[in-house]
């Protein structure tokens, strides 16, 4: 069992962002606020991980993974009174607790680990994390000791400081690590006589060093890393500090980032050498790309998983998985479950849903595949449609091997083209139909005239 717990406080509404969404649960990189925050603290050791549920505490409730405790402050009366409501899931518990808010996304392991080796090594019962920022504008303002050293007096929040106090720039990131048993004994003696009527957390230390307890103060050099998220500009704000570290990241592990103000990458996704992003590219969710890619401009691939030499331009590709040298764009949409062989080219306004697409095959123009499999070095002609749902169900279409769909075909599922199968410009094959292989269709319904002749193998060979 670590000796190392984390309250994360989330009770909080978020009054300030105007949101029908709790706060926590805005989302930056992807994914909700508080996800990042439980992150970084089991990251940093954190066995035991506690939130402080309120406001939307059922939303909130269901986005926490499985094994973190909740418990609920019915009324939010302050920082203070959220921890108190912590201490039943942490009873038998005497190791250090971090103590951490749910709305500063952006704190990391390090950091965190830093600040509890701190503690540790001044003995000290509470240890606020702080850093000094040229618009300490909203944070609670840390009082030091008179003369050098770590120690910390107390901290005025910014309704209640003096002009002199709130001249001061280190703040209080509220982030802290506190000695369990001390912890719970100062809460005890909170009162919520300020200017908010709430229970502050931050009167804590205050109440500890009339114990005669040790309070110290760790200062990071990271100043982001505390950013509080009460605004709709803060959460821009945060959210565009992870986007510049992850943008470092991969540039350190050699991606070129042609326009960086312009790229957004969620943290989690992972991209290959040699890899250049054009202007105007977001990569998102669980996103994979191989080496040597070519994504943009105006490309936007969510959750898709890549082989080398890949190109996507000016199109959207949620859900997929595309093989080696695969083009894709200008103006193409990759629906979930679609997964495309190696040297495939789709393009012009193509959109392809929950299909398999073979090797070397050529979805130029204007085309719409949903439910298909297309077997290798198909040709899909201009303004081919797959009819895949009848109003209440959809239905499969298989397009054989060389096969050559001539333009506006209208493919009705369930219906099969046969391998190296033809069907004239306009074809209409019916639902139920099975187009024999090496065979031409043509008409409205499609109806079989004669056996394809295919004037030489270089012609429906792929290019090498
Ligand atoms: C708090 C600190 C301030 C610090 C700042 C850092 C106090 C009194 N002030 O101010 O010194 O500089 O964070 O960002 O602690 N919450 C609850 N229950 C409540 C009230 C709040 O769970 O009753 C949660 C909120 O959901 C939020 C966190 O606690 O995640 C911080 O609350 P917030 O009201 O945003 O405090 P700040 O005014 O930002
Ligand atoms: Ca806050």
């Amino acid at each position: 069992m670590s000796d190392l717990a984390a309250v994360i406080l989330a009770a909080g509404e978020g009054t300030r962002l105007k949101s029908a969404t709790p706060k926590v649960l805005h989302r930056l990189g992807g994914r909700p606020m508080l996800e990042w925050v439980l992150r970084a603290a089991r990251a940093a050791g954190a066995g035991r991980q506690v939130v402080v549920l309120g406001h939307a505490a059922e939303k909130v409730r269901a986005i926490l993974p499985a094994g973190v405790s909740t418990v609920l402050q019915a009324k939010q009366l302050g920082t203070g009174h959220a921890l108190r409501t912590a201490r039943p899931a942490l009873a038998g518990f005497n190791g250090s607790v971090l103590v951490l808010c749910g709305d500063a996304p952006l704190i990391t392991a390090a950091t965190l680990r830093r600040l509890v080796r701190t503690h540790r090594r001044l003995r000290a019962s509470a240890t606020v994390l702080t850093a000094c920022l040229a618009d300490p504008f909203g944070y609670g303002r840390v009082l030091r000791n008179a003369g050098q050293g770590p120690w910390v007096r107390r901290i005025a929040e910014e309704k209640d400081a003096t002009p002199d106090e709130r001249r001061l720039t280190e703040v209080n990131s509220g982030a802290y690590c506190f000695q369990a048993s001390w912890l719970w004994r100062a809460l005890q003696r909170l009162d919520n006589r300020n200017r908010k009527g709430e229970f502050y957390l931050t009167d804590v230390l205050e109440v500890l060093n009339r114990a005669g307890r040790r309070v110290a103060a760790f200062r990071t050099g990271e100043a982001a890393e505390i950013l509080g998220v009460n605004t709709r500009c803060d959460l821009a704000s945060a959210a565009a500090v992870m986007n510049e570290r992850k943008l470092a990241a991969v540039q350190a592990a050699g991606v070129t980032v042609w326009d960086p103000a312009s790229t957004w990458i969620d943290p989690d996704v992972r991209i290959g050498r040699d890899t250049e992003l054009l202007p105007g590219t977001r990569l998102s969710g669980r996103t994979a790309l191989g080496t040597g890619n070519r994504i943009g401009p105006a490309a936007d691939v969510c959750d898709t998983v890549t082989a080398t030499n890949v190109s996507i331009r000016h199109s959207v590709v949620e859900g997929s998985r595309l093989g080696k040298g695969v083009r894709v764009g200008p103006y193409a949409h990759l629906r979930p479950g679609t997964r495309v062989a190696d040297k495939v080219t789709i393009g012009n306004f193509a959109e392809i849903n929950r299909s398999r697409i073979g090797t070397g095959v050529k979805v130029g123009h204007v085309s719409y595949l949903g439910d298909a499999t297309v077997g290798p070095d198909a040709n899909i002609g201009a303004g081919t449609i797959t009819a895949n749902y009848d109003g209440r169900r959809k239905h499969p279409t298989r397009v054989g091997a060389r096969a050559f769909i001539g333009s506006q075909s209208v493919l009705i599922a369930p219906c099969t083209v046969g391998a190296g199968a033809l069907t004239g410009a306009g074809a209409v094959v019916k639902a139920g139909t099975r187009i024999p292989a090496g065979t031409v269709a043509v008409g409205v319904p499609a109806r079989i005239i004669k056996r394809r002749i295919v004037p030489s193998d270089q012609s429906v060979r792929r290019k090498p």
